[in-house]
């Protein structure tokens, strides 16, 4: 079945089903090691796409700006967990990836990638001790501190592991997350780090959280300049004191133009800038209402199980979308339909005067509203370009473990 619906764009209905079944795509996927002849069509709902074309220009914008501004790229990929993604990210000149937990570092350090940044505190033997193995097997991965105790705890389990850890000082800029929140208490922690004979000082991380989705672009900039002076000033005593701040790592999606003017910021660590999402869409560009430098190329995938009157139910609900947001998914490609949440597996939409017609068994696709946790609920990722499926990726390792795609 093909959209034949006035004005029609290119997405509510998709393309022709080849009639696969499930098995027979994972078998196809798995066995031919393609996704040859499987459309969109074919995939079962509610399922994670990605617009390669989108996701592509999405990559190659942020390579291009922070190549024009030489400043370094150092993506997130707390965003996509994704060893694929990760490994497009440094083809297109990124000198690593940050990581939020150790299992992400270890997922990216299995794939290959080099560069690992450990952004959160690891701290506990547990994480501790996952952290020296890592750093064996790739010495370049860095980690964050901002405690005396748990310099001091990195110190004796690289000493007894016999490996140097790289480390940056963890400096709260204004988020009041982690981070040492003064200069002066980086600066004693650096003395701490430089007397520590196991661990190597390469800089500062100083991720101003509270400034990436400020509405506004005159606004958000003031607001990451006010957060980064803190950073500079930081980097300046450390400096002076003859330490090691090779890195001054930092920024956002909503804050990459603003950063990457800054003098003495190494890199961006940017990381929603490959999907987007609707919270990020509401803050605004630097000529519009809309923040649309890059394009929303990760969407969710779902089916109308029912219609009635102004009605339709979608079989995506809180399972499929996260609800960390005050507002739900937006259309792609559809106007006049609202979405509200109607259970785990199951999403009302109101059809206020839809710019085409939503029938039973239409399949839809929605921007989702927060892209990180949102990629976390899903265990791969169907690539598209235009109907046809390209491939698909596994988040955190879990797919090739499961018995089928
Ligand atoms: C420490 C850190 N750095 C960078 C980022 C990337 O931010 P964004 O996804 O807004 O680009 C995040 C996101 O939460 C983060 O926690």
């Amino acid at each position: 079945m093909k959209a034949v619906l006035t004005g029609a764009g290119p997405v509510l209905l998709l393309g022709k089903s080849n009639g696969y079944s499930d098995a027979e795509v994972a078998t196809r996927i798995r066995e031919k090691g393609m996704t040859e002849g499987v459309s969109k069509a074919d995939l079962s709902t509610p399922c994670l796409l990605l617009d390669l074309d989108r996701f592509e220009a999405n990559i190659r914008k942020m390579s291009e700006h922070a190549r024009s501004h030489s400043i370094g790229l150092r993506p997130h990929a707390k965003t996509h967990k994704c060893a694929e993604i990760a490994r497009r990210q440094v083809e297109a000149g990124a000198r690593g990836v940050c990581v939020a937990t150790i299992a992400e570092a270890e997922v990216m350090a299995r794939a290959g990638i080099k560069g690992l940044l450990i952004t959160s505190e690891m701290v506990g033997k547990p994480k501790v001790s996952r952290l020296v193995k890592l750093v064996r097997l790739s010495p370049d991965t860095m980690a964050v501190v901002d405690n005396p105790e748990n310099v001091a705890e990195l110190q004796q389990a690289a000493e007894a592991a016999r490996v140097r850890i790289p480390v940056l000082v963890d400096l709260d800029v204004g988020s009041n997350r982690t981070g040492v929140a003064s200069v002066a208490q980086g600066l004693q922690l650096a003395e701490k780090i430089g007397a520590s004979k196991n661990l190597d000082l390469r800089g500062i991380c100083a991720y101003a959280g509270h400034s990436s989705h400020v509405v506004g672009f005159e606004a958000r900039k003031n607001s990451s300049f006010e957060a980064m002076s803190k950073a500079i000033e930081a980097r300046e005593q450390l400096k002076q004191r003859g330490h090691n701040v090779e890195i001054l790592t930092g920024g956002s999606t909503g804050t990459y133009n603003i950063d990457s003017s800054i003098k003495g910021m190494s890199e961006l660590q940017v990381g929603s800038y490959v999907f987007m999402d609707v919270d990020y869409r509401k803050i605004g560009g630097q000529s519009g209402e809309i923040y649309d430098d890059f394009a929303p190329s990760l969407t969710v995938l779902c089916t109308v199980i029912h219609r009635s009157g102004n009605k339709a139910v979608v079989d995506a609900g809180f399972k499929a979308f996260t609800t960390d947001r005050k507002f739900g998914p937006e259309p792609k490609d559809l106007t006049g339909v609202k979405y509200g949440f109607a259970g785990d597996e199951h999403g009302a939409l109101t059809l206020e005067g839809p710019n085409r017609e939503v029938r039973l068994g239409d399949r839809l696709e929605w921007i989702i509203p927060h892209c990180d946790p949102n990629v976390n609920l899903y265990d791969r990722i169907y690539c598209v370009r235009g109907d046809k499926v390209e491939g698909v990726w596994s988040i955190m390792d879990r797919a090739s473990t499961l018995p089928y795609f």
